[in-house]
């Protein structure tokens, strides 16, 4: 498995944590607000939108069991507190924290793969849909998506 160096993940995290809000909030032209209605439709990918598969949530499962269970309820993922921290952030931000500093007495032992999977064991915990493809590793991929939960759960 290869790991990628700190200061290599660093440089990334920088490009595309700017990247991110630089698209959020920067110069955007002012439609019409019929018009900008209808973009929020058809806006950025989110969470919603089916971006992993059932089996790769199994290998998050998995690994949450070996790695994460130690200190962690699967049921802190799906509260409230934590939703509305993560709401609305790019999902890269999650991937990140959760790349850079878990598990919190061993951080930067996860490997790309396993920050991906164990990220989709906790949309599947949120009821988040599944898809066709698997969330892919590499960073533009990760950053396609903004985080938003699913409005059935309280
Ligand atoms: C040794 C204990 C320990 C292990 C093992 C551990 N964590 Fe954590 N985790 C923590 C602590 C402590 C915090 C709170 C850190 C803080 O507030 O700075 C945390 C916070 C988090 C958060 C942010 C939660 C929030 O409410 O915003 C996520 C996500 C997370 N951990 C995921 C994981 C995953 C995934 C694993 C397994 C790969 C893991 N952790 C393994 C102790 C641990």
């Amino acid at each position: 498995m290869v790991k990628i160096s700190r200061s290599a993940t660093t440089v990334f995290a920088f490009t595309f944590l700017g990247a991110c809000s630089a698209s959020s909030s920067g110069p955007a032209a002012t439609p019409e607000p019929m018009l900008e209605e209808m973009e929020t439709e058809s806006a950025d990918p989110t969470t919603a939108d089916g971006i992993f598969t059932l089996a790769q949530a199994d290998r998050g499962e998995a690994l949450f069991k070996s790695t994460c269970s130690e200190c962690h309820d699967s049921a802190d993922w799906t509260e409230t507190g934590f939703r509305g921290r993560w709401e609305d952030q790019s999902v890269y931000q999650l991937w990140y924290y959760v790349n850079e500093r878990m598990p919190y007495d061993n951080p930067w032992s996860l490997s790309r793969q396993e920050t991906t999977d164990v990220l989709t064991y906790i949309f599947k915990l949120n009821e988040l849909p599944a898809g066709e493809d698997e969330l892919a590793t590499d960073d533009d991929s990760i950053d396609d998506y903004w985080i938003a939960w699913n409005p059935r759960l309280p």
